[in-house]
Parts: C-alpha cells; structure tokens; sequence
C-alpha cells in the first residue's frame, strides 16, 4: 500500500507521516532529502545550477542511497551519510531551487518509485500524489497557514538556543511556497483525489490519527 502525503514546507509532513508509518508499519520515504542531498553537493562544489552543462555534469557525479536504520530515514550521498547536514535552511533554499529543474526530478523518480514498488510506505513531498505515485491508495494534502508555520518553526529554532526572526522566516516560507508551486515541472498542489487537512489548529497526534484512521478504513 502507498500512501502520498503532499504539501508546502512546514506543514508538518515529516513529523507526522514519521509517526504514522511507525503505526501502520509501513516505511517513512521523505523525498525532500533527496533534493536537499543535490542541493548539498551543489552548494559544496560550488555548482552553477543555471547552466545546464553544469548541472548535468554535476547530476553524472552524484549518488543517492536511502536506507532505513531503526525505523528513521539515512540518506548517503555518495556513500556519506548527510541526513543531519541536510538540514540547514540554505540547503532547504538550494534544494527549492534545483528542484526546478527537469533532470534533477528525472534522477530521482525511479530511486522514488523503486522504493514505493518494493515495500508499504508514506512518502512526502511536493508531486507525490500528483506524479510520481498517482495510484496512490491514500492521497493526503497536508497545509497551515503560513503564520502558523512561520511560529512553528520559530519555536523550533528558538529551543535550540538561536534568536530568529519571525517576520523572515515567514517571508522565506512564501517565497519558498511561491516557487515550489509556480515552476513548470510537477509543481506542488493539491491531487484530485486527495483528502485535505488543515493542521493550523489541530495537534500533531490528532492529525496521525485522522491519516492512520483514513489507512486503515481503505
Ligand atoms: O520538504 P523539504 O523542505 O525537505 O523539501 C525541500 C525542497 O525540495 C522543497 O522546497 C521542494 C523540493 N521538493 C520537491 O520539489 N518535490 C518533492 N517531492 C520533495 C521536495
């Protein structure tokens, strides 16, 4: 069974679809990683990702390897494990940007299919619902409003000690919803057939439980 959790960054996708694959057993596949593991060699080799010589030579060099170790998602770029670095808000930035482009989409839906063919999974994303699994069994469109997310991730920063400022990191959640739903490839939206949840007022558990309970109704 696939099921295909969609929506803009900070909505709540990972936390929760992490929580409900470890409910229904399935496999947790965050396909952002993947596009942030291209936006991390990009940045560390100084990539001009606007020309398409570069980019394709850089796409040629580039090995991506997704493994489960205890339940949680590693992902090797060639053969370095990156799943922490990734995480840096410039990566998340670059990967937005990349992820634009057609080969780059095009290097990572058979490593994206491949692993939904061959086991259960939530996979989140962007044009998971709409084109790489579009049989998907269970199709989700997971949003909040862009100041709820905004204070989400403010708070997030903010026990890890930092001193952030709310008004940018909303401006950088537009900007990023701008252009992951404006770009000409697989754009981020809704899937015809999928169930909408807003998570702007409900709590983490209460959305788990409305995916596990829609899984397990099919
Ligand atoms: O979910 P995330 O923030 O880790 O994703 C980083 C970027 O990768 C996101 O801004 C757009 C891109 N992305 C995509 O285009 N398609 C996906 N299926 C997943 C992510």
């Amino acid at each position: 069974m696939n099921i295909a959790i969609d929506g803009p960054a900070g909505a709540g996708k990972s936390t929760i679809a992490k929580l409900a694959a470890k409910e229904l057993s399935f496999i947790y596949v965050d396909t952002g990683a993947m596009y942030r593991a291209i936006a991390l060699f990009m940045l560390n080799n100084k990539v001009d990702v606007e020309s398409d010589d570069a980019l394709q030579a850089a796409l040629n060099k580039i090995d991506i390897v997704i493994a489960h170790e205890d339940g949680a998602q590693q992902v090797y770029l060639n053969g370095e494990n990156v799943s922490q670095t990734i995480r840096k808000e410039e990566v998340g930035n670059m990967a937005s940007k990349v992820a634009t482009k057609g080969p780059v989409r095009e290097k990572l839906l058979d490593l994206q299919r491949g692993l939904a063919a061959s086991h259960d999974v939530i996979m989140d994303g962007r044009d998971i619902g709409t084109n790489i699994l579009p049989k998907a069994e269970l199709k989700i469109y997971l949003t909040a409003s862009s100041d709820v997310r905004a204070e989400r991730r403010y708070k997030e920063l903010a026990e890890k000690g930092e001193t952030p400022d709310i008004a940018k990191i909303k401006e950088d959640i537009e900007a990023r919803d701008y252009q992951d739903m404006h770009r000409e490839i697989a754009p981020l939206k809704q899937a015809e057939d999928a169930v909408l949840i807003d998570s702007s007022y409900m709590t983490i558990d209460e959305v788990v439980e409305k995916i596990v309970g829609l899984a397990k109704s099919i």
